[in-house]
């Protein structure tokens, strides 16, 4: 391996894919953000470029904010985002068969020595290369959300994962200026989250049975511990659906406050409410 990466191209431009792909162009790659359908790398898009002004008037971005958007293009056609570029970083939904399609898919058009990358954050490294003729290729990238302003990224190895890829995988993620973390061990929800979701559910569960509520919870977390956000507000946050998903995909049990809020399409911020309302905005006041 050891090609130097110039060029990143992003699979997915939801909350996870606009953002790393805004990491890299703030780092300077040349990045191409792809997704299925225009409307969706149109609202990727849009988001990105919401957060890079967004950083310029707080005074957050070193460079010109359209030197940023200039190094980001996007694209629906899988070929001609990944044809000639030195890193992918896949960032679809959570679905294991899709995953392996597009490794497969990707693969096929990709020279080989293309480094791929899963933005996975509850499935195997292995598990998702499988399909591939060269898993050798194929490690784990996973940032957190909202990748601009998360310093932490786990760096997978998968049980096939060559040594080289690892490591510039690694060195690619100090060159965005963040913390890389190196899992070796490729277990579903890998190091982080397995910390995590925990720290989301146990509240869920207090709540079902009336033991806590849900501003209690959380600014204990707040305002006792200091944490950024509390657990439903983190939940609200990165999508309930998504959670829920992540849970049952592992045959896990699901606390009934989430699956409730989930069969009403209340997802969290994005559909502007869940455990919260949000349609004043994204301020949580736990008082
Ligand atoms: N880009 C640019 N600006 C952003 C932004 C983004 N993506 N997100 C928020 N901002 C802006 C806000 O709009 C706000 O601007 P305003 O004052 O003009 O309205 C400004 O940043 C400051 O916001 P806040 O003061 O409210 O918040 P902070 O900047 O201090 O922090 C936060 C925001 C980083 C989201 C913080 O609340 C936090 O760290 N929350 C926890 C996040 C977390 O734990 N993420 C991990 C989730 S788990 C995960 O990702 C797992 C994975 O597998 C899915």
């Amino acid at each position: 391996m050891g090609r130097e990466i110039d060029t990143v191209a992003v699979l997915g431009a939801g909350s996870m894919g606009h953002g790393i792909a805004e990491v890299a162009a703030i780092a300077g790659y040349d990045v191409t953000l792809r997704d299925i359908e225009e409307s969706y790398v149109e609202d990727g898009y849009e988001q990105l470029e919401w957060s890079v002004g967004k950083l310029a008037e707080k005074g957050q971005l070193d460079q010109d904010p359209d030197a940023v958007l200039d190094r980001v293009r996007t694209t629906t056609d899988l070929e001609a985002a990944v044809g000639d570029t030195d890193l992918v970083v896949e960032a679809i939904p959570e679905d294991l068969e899709m995953k392996r399609d597009l490794f497969a898919d990707v693969e096929a058009a990709t020279a080989a020595d293309t480094i791929l990358a899963t933005n996975t954050s509850s499935l195997r490294v292995t598990d998702i290369a499988a399909e591939t003729e060269h898993p050798e290729r194929v490690c784990g990238m996973h940032f957190f959300n909202p990748p601009v302003k998360m310093d932490l990224v786990e760096v997978v190895s998968g049980e096939e994962t060559d040594d080289d890829v690892v490591d510039a995988a690694y060195g690619f993620v100090e060159s965005l200026d963040k913390t890389p973390v190196l899992v070796r061990k490729d277990i579903p929800e890998f190091v982080v989250n397995n910390v995590l979701v925990p720290f989301m559910e146990e509240p869920g569960w207090m709540r079902d049975a009336g033991e806590a509520d849900v501003r209690q919870a959380d600014a204990a977390m707040v305002y006792r511990r200091g944490y950024p956000m509390g657990p439903f507000e983190l939940a609200d946050f990165g999508g309930l659906d998504i959670f829920v998903h992540t849970r049952e995909q592992w045959n896990e049990p699901v606390p009934e406050c989430y699956r409730s809020l989930v069969d009403g399409d209340d997802l969290g911020r994005k559909t502007g409410e869940g455990f919260y309302d949000y349609e004043d905005g994204p301020g949580v006041d736990y008082e």
